[in-house]
């Protein structure tokens, strides 16, 4: 198994209800493909992993890669033989950066702003479970209401 994280700028501002449409048809082709991963966006940028089967991940990310929804495309960590996926249950998740609070992800800028081309390929990880707890936690918001 391998995982790839990438970076992207968005080319039309996605709101969420097009992005929950990219989720739901990826959702699905990711399932089919043994694929797990997790989407973080805002109106600039996405930044993706993908994890699973070498072959099947490299053909999503290629597939992904001619979308005209995003351009700029940017490998940002390749990870070959993974012993464990970080996102086991998951065919897509995705959240929206609105939802998490600066503070969490300030930390893995290098500026104020957030750009995840300057991610570190050493921080790319972290940042994901960082954003992936923002998401648990805006679940348990959810269900709390
Ligand atoms: C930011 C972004 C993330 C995407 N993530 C996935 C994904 O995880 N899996 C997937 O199959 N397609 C994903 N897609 C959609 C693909 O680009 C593509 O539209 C879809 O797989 C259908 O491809 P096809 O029309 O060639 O069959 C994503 C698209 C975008 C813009």
């Amino acid at each position: 198994m391998i995982r790839i994280n990438y970076c992207s700028r968005t080319t039309d501002q996605p709101d969420f209800d097009e992005v929950n449409e990219i989720a739901k048809t990826s959702s699905a082709r990711n399932n089919e493909c043994d694929i797990t991963g997790f989407l973080v966006f805002n109106q600039n940028y996405f930044v993706q992993t993908l994890e699973g089967p070498a072959k099947a991940v490299n053909d999503t990310y290629h597939r992904i890669a001619k979308d005209k929804r995003h351009k700029d495309i940017m490998i940002l960590s390749y990870e070959n033989d993974i012993p464990k996926r970080s996102f086991a249950h998951w065919d897509l998740a995705y959240i929206t950066l609105r939802k998490v609070s600066r503070e969490i992800y300030y930390p893995f800028m290098t500026s104020g702003d957030f750009d995840p081309y300057t991610l570190n390929p050493n921080s790319i990880m972290p940042f994901m479970h960082e954003m992936f707890k923002g998401l648990l936690e805006n679940d348990k918001e959810k269900k709390a209401i």
